[in-house]
């Protein structure tokens, strides 16, 4: 009888020290766990929040298709000074292009004529001038002038940031003097 309630005892013992370890095994598993969610948890919420594309908005009075050209393929590599004796562009000047280098250099070398859609945009900030003052756009659209390898040639200006650019001349005015350049597609500038 003593060796059975013996036995017995020592049967219990074993089951309360047995669940005894799986519960704090099983407390420790859930511990393990809700770490893991919160590590998780953090991770998710310290994720870098991807910055939306800016939707660059053109510049007052100018139309939207010239929008964010400053982020286009700039043609010329140093900006260009003030022609000396007279600048039919006067200022500081920057020619962008809404195409790839890839696009109208295609094994390193400029190609000429520009593609149908070109935009060719130069700015210039005015001597002295720390803003924009003007914008010469000429747009290769097919048909429009065979005449002028279908450029469509016109120039805006403004004389303060925060004024709206307008209208200053166009095509005519233009193609006098970009025709000496007709060998480049009417383009002084070209890819550098
Ligand atoms: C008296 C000459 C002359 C006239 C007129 C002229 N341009 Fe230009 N244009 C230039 C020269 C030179 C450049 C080369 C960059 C520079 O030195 O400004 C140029 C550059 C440009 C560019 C950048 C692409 C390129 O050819 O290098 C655009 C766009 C442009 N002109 C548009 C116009 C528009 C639009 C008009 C008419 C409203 C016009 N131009 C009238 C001489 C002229």
């Amino acid at each position: 009888m003593k060796t059975q309630i013996r036995n017995l005892l020592s049967c219990l013992a074993i089951i309360l020290i047995s669940s005894l370890l799986l519960s704090a095994c099983a407390e420790k598993q859930l511990e393990e766990l809700i770490e893991q969610q919160e590590e998780e948890q953090t991770e998710t919420t310290e994720e870098p929040v991807q910055p939306q594309e800016p939707a660059v908005a053109a510049l007052p009075g100018l139309p939207d298709d010239v929008a964010g050209y400053t982020q286009w393929l700039k043609l010329n590599a140093e900006p260009i000074p003030p022609a000396p004796g007279g600048d039919p562009h006067n200022g500081t000047k920057n020619v962008y292009v809404n195409k790839t280098r890839e696009d109208i250099a295609p094994n390193g070398e400029q190609q000429f004529p520009y593609p149908d859609g070109s935009i060719v945009v130069k700015e210039a900030f005015r001597p002295g001038k720390d803003f924009v003052g003007l914008i010469a756009i000429m747009r290769k659209k097919a048909g429009v002038d065979p005449d002028h390898n279908d450029w469509e040639f016109i120039e805006y200006v403004r004389n303060a940031s925060d004024a709206d650019f307008t209208v200053i001349a166009k095509d005519g005015v233009c193609w006098g003097c970009h025709s000496r350049v007709e060998d480049i597609d009417y383009v002084f500038t070209e890819l550098e």
